[in-house]
């Protein structure tokens, strides 16, 4: 495989330090390696695969250097600067935050799902939210197979989706203290508030999930709904998925369906209660579907219960995945 200059921007947060781990265990072919954050970290040293690389500021002359691909997860500000600036150097930018995602300049890819459109990127290429690249790895093979007529979403988001300011106000709520980084108490409560409100009474989570379920699966009018909550759970988000379908099907249909779909396993054994736990898919790369159920309320529906870990699959592991087939896209 083709040797790539890589840089990683956000190192030293939560997502960025994780890109490191994936890209180590993936064995991820890389030539140059740089580690870029803020002004803050520039100097602290990070291991990678055994040798210390010093965190570089990132400035507008980072990018003067030869490199071929990018991973951002340094907030949305830092994207929209720095991306472009980036892309006018010739580097292939695989971006974590929101701020590309809808932009229809800009490919938003699942690699299970949508590879083919990593192809008309044009030096940005968006991860999807976490809540909603798990959601996609179960969807997509339903979708092939009967259409898929509306989805309701509703999600129980550990705090490690909030970063690091998420993670410490789970642990001091446990020990009693007061929150900082989230509105009220995570501890022994369930936020039904994610990134803000906006005026139609959602949330941005909300609508981030709404929105990019149409992109990535190229349904512009799909009939979609969401509620997204924070829960007292450290990593792995649970999502418990209502879907109705343009066609009648069995239930082994889908089960067989799931079964074969990349990146996705089926874990459903009620009788030994058996089902997808965010414990178990913490540290894993795949994502978890079980509860598999037909909604008797409706004609052509079922619920599903999709869990995975937000921090990888819902993150880092995705974005390693399109810079391995860009990688294999140079060759
Ligand atoms: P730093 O550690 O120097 O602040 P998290 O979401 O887990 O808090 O991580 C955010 C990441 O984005 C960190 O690596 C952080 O670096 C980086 N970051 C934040 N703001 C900037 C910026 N203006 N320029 C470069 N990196 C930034």
């Amino acid at each position: 495989m083709k040797k790539v200059n890589l840089a990683v921007v956000g190192a030293t947060g939560m997502v960025g330090r994780t890109f490191l781990k994936v890209l180590e265990e993936r064995d991820f072919p890389i030539d140059n390696f740089y580690v870029m954050a803020s002004a803050r970290s520039a100097g602290q040293k990070l291991t990678f695969r055994g040798k210390e690389y010093v965190v570089e500021e990132l400035t507008e002359h980072s990018f003067d250097k030869p490199i071929d691909i990018a991973l951002f997860s340094a907030g949305g500000s830092t994207s929209a600067k720095f991306a472009p600036i980036a892309a006018e150097h010739g580097v292939v930018v695989v971006d974590n935050s929101a701020q590309w995602r809808m932009d229809p300049e800009v490919p938003l890819v699942v690699p299970e799902v949508n590879p083919e459109d990593i192809r008309w990127n044009k030096g940005i290429i968006a991860n999807p939210n976490c809540s909603t690249i798990q959601a996609m790895v179960a969807l997509k093979p339903l979708d092939d197979l009967l259409g898929i007529k509306r989805v309701v979403y509703s999600t129980y988001q550990a705090v490690s989706g909030a970063g690091v300011a998420g993670w410490k106000d789970l642990e001091d709520g446990l020990k009693g203290m007061p929150p900082k980084k989230f509105p009220h108490p995570i501890a022994n409560n369930c936020l039904p508030h994610i990134d803000i409100f906006l005026e139609n009474g959602y949330t941005k989570e909300e609508m981030k999930m709404i929105w990019e379920t149409r992109k990535i699966l190229h349904h512009d009018q799909l009939k979609v709904t969401a509620t997204t909550v924070r829960v007292p759970v450290f990593s792995s988000h649970s999502e418990s998925i209502n879907i109705e379908f343009l066609r009648p099907f069995e239930i082994e249909e889908i089960y067989d369906a799931l079964e074969k779909a990349p990146g996705l396993v089926v874990v459903d054994d009620p009788a030994h209660d058996k089902y997808p736990l965010a414990v178990d898919a913490a540290g894993k790369d795949e994502v978890f579907v079980g509860r598999i159920r037909r909604d008797e309320s409706v004609d052509n529906g079922i619920n599903i219960w999709v869990v995975a870990d937000n921090i990888r699959k819902g993150a880092a592991t995705n974005a390693v995945q399109i810079a391995e087939l860009l990688v294999k896209n140079m060759e």
